[in-house]
């Protein structure tokens, strides 16, 4: 069946969220609350899917990468030395007559306002975007602490503890998932620019005459790790952050951008940081950092290349690239082709006929066979199509159907989603074919 090119927009990816139970507002029936989203049964899963699949291939696969789990809240020297507090800052603009507030360098101060119309800009000044908490039962300036506005800094922090505990030798990364907060001055596009984050960040250490090659070669392992998972090369873009507009830590920043329905955007930035976080930290605190080499007897300042993504803006991408309508004889089908390493939901399980209950008996052990190591849904009601169709629209790459035939020889067929083939199959051996078939490698099917 042909597949139209694939049309989708953000209004279209929204409102399937929200049906399907992929995403939600924050505190919907409040009116909401800006920059802020909640992730649905299905949303869960899927980023789930996304931080174990990242997880395994960086820390499990690989024997130079280890991982860390560290706190929100840190100590607030931890943000001076690094420079968040005075750096982390975006230029803020307010127009004096509807006290609106804008990023600076997103919109244009040479015209009119574009909510109130009128010219009245206030001088640009530096907002912090980091948020500010009190720790303790007094709310003074001496108890200010700060959520993280990134992970990594704890990696930096931790650096030689684990190390030590881990006995690395460079070169040897370490890899973090975890929620990040940041003030932003414009939230927007639904789930790309947020206030409260998750990010999937590497720091990999190396010695700095070894950082040039090392940032080559984990440029190309990120880029290939989205293309492994379904993003289509052509979406994708490299945008190399020119001398004096790069972040304060970096030598050099090369996003990996995509092209989403309102512009090409930074998906995953890669940075050279260089020595700058432990030698501020060792600075700072007063320890040695350093990394001893017991081979050449010498101490080393590691330099550390930083691939950074967003489990939100990532799972945003991984929805917009799944997202296909079809046509077929009833009008449209939705499909969302995801990988099936990241698809929510595995397999469903579908009875051809509700009413007779030597099937619904059989299709329910089906059911128990499948459960436990993967989410796998039981759905009765309605056509037999129309069930497919509902499997389709949220990913699930199989359903196995428990037909008459499945009660004289205990076979079952098992559909495709993409390819929509059935193939009969012993129902005694369906879980270990489900497993199967999710562990073959996956090819986009256009
Ligand atoms: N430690 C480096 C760092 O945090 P960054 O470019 O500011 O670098 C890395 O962020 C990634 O985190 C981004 O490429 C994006 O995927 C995600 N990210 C950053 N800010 C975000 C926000 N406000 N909302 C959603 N994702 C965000």
């Amino acid at each position: 069946m042909a597949t139209l090119p694939a049309p989708v927009t953000m209004d279209k990816l929204v409102s399937l969220c929200k049906r399907r139970g992929f995403v939600f507002q924050s505190s919907e029936i409040y009116g909401g609350f800006n920059g802020v989203w909640d992730h649905g049964p299905l949303g869960a899963e899927l980023r789930n899917n996304i931080k174990r699949a990242w997880w395994e291939d960086y820390v499990y696969k690989r024997t130079d990468i280890v991982g860390l789990d560290s706190a929100i809240l840190a100590n607030p020297a931890v943000w001076k030395a690094s420079g968040h507090l005075e750096n982390f800052t975006d230029p803020l603009v307010e127009c004096r007559n509807c006290h609106n507030r804008f990023r600076a360098d997103q919109i244009d101060l040479t015209r009119n306002c574009t909510v109130c119309g009128k010219f009245d800009w206030t001088d640009i000044k530096q907002f912090n975007t980091m948020f500010k908490t009190f720790v303790g039962p007094v709310e003074e300036d001496a108890s200010v602490a700060y959520l993280r506005p990134e992970t990594c800094q704890a990696i930096f922090v931790n650096f030689r503890l684990v190390q030590g505990a881990m006995r690395k030798k460079l070169p040897f990364g370490i890899a973090q998932i975890g929620k990040a907060f940041r003030n932003e001055i414009t939230t927007g596009n639904f789930i790309f620019r947020l206030r409260e984050l998750e990010q999937m960040e590497l720091e990999y250490f190396v010695r700095p005459d070894q950082a040039d090659a090392a940032f080559e070669e984990l440029l190309g392992i990120n880029v290939e790790w989205l293309v492994n998972h379904g993003v289509r090369r052509s979406k994708l873009d490299l945008y190399e952050h020119p001398d004096g507009a790069r972040a304060h830590y970096s030598r050099r920043t090369v996003d990996i951008m995509y092209d989403f329905p309102f512009g090409k955007s930074e998906l995953q930035g890669v940075a050279n940081r260089g020595d700058f976080d432990l030698t501020q930290h060792a600075k700072a605190s007063g320890r040695d950092l350093d990394y001893f080499d017991d081979e050449t007897n010498e101490k080393v300042t590691p330099y550390v290349i930083e691939p950074s993504i967003g489990v939100d803006r990532s799972s945003l991408v991984f929805m917009l690239e799944a997202y296909y309508e079809e046509a077929d004889k009833e009008g449209v089908r939705t499909v969302m082709r995801f990988h099936p390493r990241l698809a929510p939901v595995k397999a469903a399980v579908l009875p051809l006929v509700k009413k007779d209950a030597a099937l619904v008996a059989l299709s329910h052990e089906v059911f128990a066979s499948l459960r436990g190591e993967m989410l796998v849904l039981y759905d009765e009601s309605g056509a037999v199509g129309r069930r497919y169709r509902r499997q389709d629209e949220i990913g699930t790459p199989y359903c196995i159907t428990v037909d008459s035939q499945s009660l004289e020889d205990r076979t079952v067929t098992i559909r495709d989603r993409d390819t929509m083939e059935q193939v009969r199959f012993p129902m005694e051996g369906v879980r270990d074919e489900i497993n199967r078939r999710l562990r073959l490698p996956w090819i986009r099917p256009d």
